[in-house]
């Protein structure tokens, strides 16, 4: 195996807080192990035309409290070509990179398994997303943050939801995962979430409105997953529709979500699978997810981090339930 003395490091996808942290730990990790380290810039769009930068560790100071990323990110559909990934590979050789670190959701660590496949190059990957949808790990980077700020918009929104009694459908991201939903419905006292794990064919309106909203509630906050079809729009519009008796309002939180301070949690998950994933291609495992499950660092194979499903657990939906009464 051949050794590593010099590795890449990009941020693809979605940017989410924390990811700075990582670039910081990868970074001083391997300086401090003896390796040389090239910042890459606009994720897979900058490793196809070389935007590439040798990195010192006065490149990362100061940057563990920041949000978004230093390296900017991008999302790529020539990477997803194999000439686009034959681009990037001479990037790679001709920078004397030869390991690369991805912090990014699926989509991303999707491109560094292909990358890594077909050029038996040696990639790892680091969870970064708001989204928490990756297998393997119990957390992504970026995931608690936006569940902070997420809960402290709607804490806000319940202040005005109260003063007008009113419904507020409140949309938040999460792609196709509704781990930001429910969490955050549970964290600030909804009186609902609608995610995507729980859409067994039932209509969840019927359900949520047939339970009932108690007469002495002077507000219902009712948390919706993002959904191209059935966002809260669609639930809202239906509310008008069918139970007219209600004043309702929509909220969709959009990017925002994205941005901030990265929280305490966010910055040691971060700093942890970044100092794991030098620590990973010295002791020569490589096309691995770095993860932390169940406060250990983890190696998870790239293919299941990417194609396992992470469920939710559905305990959260009974606390939600039980407590919303
Ligand atoms: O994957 C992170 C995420 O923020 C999702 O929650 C959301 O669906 C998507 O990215 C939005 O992407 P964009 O910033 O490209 O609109």
């Amino acid at each position: 195996m051949a050794k590593i003395r010099c590795v890449g490091v990009l941020t693809s996808g979605g940017d989410a807080p924390g990811m700075n942290a990582a670039i910081r730990s990868v970074t001083r990790s391997a300086i401090f192990n003896g390796l040389k380290v090239k910042g890459i810039y606009r994720g897979y769009e900058g490793l196809m035309n070389g935007e590439v930068k040798t990195f010192t560790t006065e490149d990362v100071s100061n940057i563990i409290q920041t949000g978004g990323t230093i390296l900017r990110t991008a999302r790529s559909k020539d990477f997803q070509t194999p000439e686009g990934r034959k681009r990037a590979y001479d990037t790679l050789k001709k920078e004397g990179i030869d390991a690369l670190i991805v912090i990014g959701g699926n989509g991303s660590l999707t491109g560094a398994m292909k990358l890594a496949e077909e050029y038996d190059f040696p990639c790892i990957g680091l969870p970064g997303t708001i989204d928490n949808d990756l297998y393997g790990t119990d957390n992504t980077i970026g995931y608690d943050t936006t569940l902070n700020t997420i809960m402290d918009c709607i804490d806000k929104i319940r202040d005005t939801a109260n003063s007008h009694e009113r419904i507020f459908f409140i949309e938040v991201m999460g792609r196709d995962a509704g781990f930001l939903a429910q969490n955050s419905a549970i964290a600030c006292g909804a009186e609902a979430a609608i995610i995507p794990e729980d859409s067994t064919g039932s209509d969840q309106l019927i359900e949520f409105m047939s339970r009932g909203i108690r007469k002495s509630k002077k507000s219902c906050i009712v948390v919706v997953s993002e959904s191209p079809k059935c966002g809260a729009m669609y639930y809202a519009e239906r509310v008008k529709k069918e139970y007219p008796q209600f004043d309702v309002r929509v909220s969709i939180l959009g990017h925002l979500q994205r941005g901030g301070i990265p929280s305490a949690r966010d910055r040691i998950l971060a700093s942890r699978v970044g100092v794991g994933a030098i620590t990973a291609l010295i002791q020569g495992q490589r096309n691995v997810m770095v993860g932390i499950r169940n406060n250990e660092v983890v190696y998870v194979p790239l293919i299941e981090a990417v194609a396992k499903n992470k469920p939710i657990d559905l305990q959260l939906i009974k606390v939600l339930d039980e407590l919303s009464i």
